[in-house]
């Protein structure tokens, strides 16, 4: 946090040594935010570093550094990507955050216009959208290059990743024969979601928000990957143009709109401060429906040739002007720390907090991540918070982000009660007194129970009817505890005997309280229709760690049917182990090597562990099979066969499995191609397709695509450079083919 001796009192070498400090520490946050997209500190921090700085500066002159945070934009190019001179700057906004400012803002141009206080003056006001700046290079209408800022000069050359964005197009008619168009590129809340899922499902990196999640998804060096996330764009702003796309603002904004972008519906134009202020007001009070995150209102004199008059300071326009929403903090008293246990048994820490109001809503629990975050480290063992641990009784500030949990983000130890002491994380299950334990390169603590803990039996009823796994009608989390605490279903296959065992319990159900005559019918009824059930269903319904719903969708159209998974599943068993041993096996010698001061050897260490373990071919196949299936990693698989390996969670699946019918997932629609049913493996390097989408085209024709060869594999297609897989093939037996056999037997030639 910024210091707060008044400017006023600092002596020069105070100054001097402040600005230096401030220097170091705005320098780190621009690495970690623009570079790195992982921000250590929180936008709000940010600034008010920012604003100390400047302040201190307008104060002692003659002390600002050369390399003044204040004339620098955003951070560093990252490593990995060409860059890109920009043709003319990208600009920051200077920031304001109180109403007095706007007022200041007209006055400081009309100074500076050298215009009376009645002559007219008039502002477009826009969201601020929380995202990254792109710049869209078009000669001749076609797009060429694509930039992110940088550091204002130079940027990153995304144009291969900015091609995959729907709402930036390739061409356009009637454009200037050079016209650079800027904005926005961000990630709305509903997609960010959907993201995170996605990437917690694969084992993959989740972000922490929008923003970060847009950033990261941008800048990919593999530009399938950006066309898998789902980035939008607003265009605000223009660089070079050949000609002048209008004489005002607004217009610019409706060219760029007639042009086929994407403008933002809620820019307006204001006669001055009053109707700016309002219109600040009205985006503010939608900011929590809007779907995407802003952080404040843009400001812009709408009269281009007064635009250009005003000019730019060092980085920033004068005739523009950020006006950003307060940040949605709040500080109170911590009350205590709980722990809530998950369906996969994980411990979360829960803050229950005296109730606060943060942003307009009133927040009494907060999350707290876990025992690190709570100690003061993050997830390499760095300080965060500068080390300060959270303790019961602690004043905390609460920090809450559109939709997401409100967390805690800071403590102020001034206000810390004597009697404080350090929390102690369980190490126990505080619901079952399981062993509570961590494993290796685990953020989180995880309750041993299994199906005998309460809370994770509960937790995994709930997630076993929630609306994307059984979704039974009339059967949610609050009914789902009521029957638990009552002995009447204990694992999901009981949910299929309730009429049965309670049958009578009709006439039981019936004398409850909240049931009628009606609803307790209604809820057998929808029981039963739940009989019948799509396998992806089911597998989703099991709330396996990591297999989530794609995850669920991808084996269920991988295997089509209950039993060749579990047949699968099970044939994998020996090689996941010998895999979970490998990875152990690894984790010593690495260890070994780095307390030896050696370089790890990590390959013959695999290979041993796969070889003493003597896992056979047929199990080898079948895992290779499993992390062959597009989205399913090693992380996944584990987690299946070994959920699948442990005899109670077995016994309770297979006894689900029993009162179920479950549907098989329709085989690929074309059934009569000629590659229709047959294993396909690819290997090698492939010149006219990619891996994907050589291997969507075969799913799509109705073939299996699988990671490596086995007795099961029918073809394998051989571009230049396959090794064992095309020795093993022959070997077998196997009808091989080149990339050209492979398009003339599929008709693509
Ligand atoms: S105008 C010359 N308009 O905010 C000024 N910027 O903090 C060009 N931003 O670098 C920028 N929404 O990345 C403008 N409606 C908007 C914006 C916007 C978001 C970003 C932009 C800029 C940063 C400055």
């Amino acid at each position: 946090m910024a210091d707060d001796t008044p400017v006023e009192t600092l002596t020069d070498a105070e100054a001097r040594a402040e600005l230096e400090r401030l220097a170091a520490a705005l320098t780190r946050a621009n690495t970690a935010y623009h570079t790195d997209d992982a921000p250590e500190i929180s936008d709000a921090d940010y600034d008010a570093l920012k604003r100390r700085n400047l302040e201190i500066e307008e104060r002692f002159p003659d002390l600002k550094r050369d390399d003044s945070p204040s004339d620098v934009v955003g951070g560093a190019p990252a490593e990995g990507f060409s860059k890109i001179r920009h043709a003319v700057r990208m600009m920051s906004l200077g920031n304001a955050f109180e109403d007095g400012d706007v007022a200041a803002f007209d006055e400081r141009v009309r100074s500076y216009l050298n215009l009376g206080r009645a002559a007219p003056l008039k502002f477009t006001a826009e969201p601020k959208i929380d995202g990254l700046s792109l710049s869209l290079r078009y000669e001749d209408g076609v797009l060429i290059q694509a930039a992110t800022r940088g550091d204002g000069e130079t940027g990153e050359n995304v144009t291969a990743n900015a091609r995959t964005i729907a709402d930036i197009p390739q061409e356009l008619t009637g454009a200037p024969a050079v016209l650079e168009v800027r904005g926005e590129v961000y990630m709305s809340h509903a997609d960010f979601a959907a993201l995170n899922e996605r990437q917690a499902e694969r084992g993959g990196k989740t972000f922490a928000n929008p923003r970060n999640a847009a950033a990261g998804s941008l800048r990919q060096l593999d530009a399938q990957i950006t066309r898998d996330r789902p980035l939008k764009f607003f265009a605000y702003a223009w660089g070079e143009v050949s000609e002048p796309l209008a004489d005002l603002q607004m217009r610019a904004i409706d060219r760029l709109s007639a042009l086929g972008f994407q403008t933002n519906p809620l820019t307006r134009l204001c006669d001055g401060p009053a109707e700016m202020l309002e219109h600040y007001r009205e985006i503010e009070e939608m900011r929590a429906t809007l779907g995407y995150d802003i952080d404040g209102v843009v400001y812009k004199v709408d009269d281009l040739a007064l635009q250009e008059r005003l000019g730019f300071r060092a980085t920033t326009p004068r005739w523009a002007l950020a006006h950003k929403f307060p940040a949605e903090l709040a500080w109170t008293w911590l009350e205590a720390i709980d722990i809530q246990v998950g369906r996969t048994g994980a411990l979360s820490p829960v803050a229950r907090l005296q109730p606060v109001t943060v942003g307009g809503v009133v927040v009494s629990n907060a999350t707290l991540h876990n025992e690190d975050y709570i100690a003061g480290f993050d997830s390499r063992g760095e300080e965060i918070r500068g080390g300060k641990d959270i303790r019961g009784g602690d004043w905390v500030q609460v920090y809450r982000a559109g939709d997401v949990i409100p967390k805690v983000a800071d403590v102020d130890l001034s206000k810390r009660p004597a009697d404080a002491v350090p929390y102690a994380f369980p190490e126990v299950c505080p619901e079952c007194g399981s062993a509570a334990i961590r494993e290796e390169g685990d953020a989180v603590r995880r309750c041993t129970g299994g199906l005998i803990c309460p809370a994770q039996a509960v937790e995994k009823l709930i997630h076993f009817v929630s609306r994307k796994a059984l979704d039974i009608e009339g059967l949610g989390a609050k009914q789902v505890e009521q029957f638990h605490r009552d002995g009447w279903i204990r694992e999901p296959a009981d949910i299929f005997d309730l009429k049965e065992n309670y049958g009578s319990g009709l006439q039981q159900l019936k004398n409850r309280e909240g049931w009628g005559d009606k609803s307790a019918e209604n809820l057998f009824d929808a029981i039963e229709e739940r009989r019948r059930i799509e396998l992806k269903r089911v597998i989703f319904a099991l709330g396996i760690r990591h297999v989530g719903e794609v995850v669920s969708g991808d084996l269920a159209r991988h295997f089509h049917s209950w039993s060749a998974l579990v047949e699968a599943v099970d044939t994998a068993r020996p090689a996941a182990e010998a895999h979970v041993m490998a990875d152990e096996a690894e984790a010593a010698e690495r260890r070994a090597a780095s307390e030896a001061g050696r370089r790890a050897q990590i390959k013959p260490v695999r290979d041993a562990a796969w070889d003493t373990a003597g896992v056979a071919a047929e199990a080898r196949a079948a895992w290779d099979d499993l992390v062959g299936i597009e989205g399913i990693g090693a992380t996944v698989a584990v987690s299946l066969v070994t959920t699948f390996a442990q005899a109670a969670e077995r016994a309770s699946i297979d006894r689900l499995a029993g009162k179920l019918d479950i549907l098989e997932t329709a085989g690929p629609a074309n059934t009569d191609s000629p590659v229709a049913g047959k294993t396909v493996v690819f290997t090698g390097k492939l010149e006219k397709m990619t891996r994907d989408e050589a291997k969507a085209r075969a799913e799509a024709l109705g073939a299996k695509v699988s990671g490596s060869v086995s007795a099961k594999t029918d073809i394998l297609v051989a571009g230049p450079g396959a090794g064992s897989k095309a020795k093993k093939a022959a070997e077998l037996g196997i009808q091989t083919l080149d990339e050209d056999g492979w398009l003339a037997l599929i008709g693509a030639g």
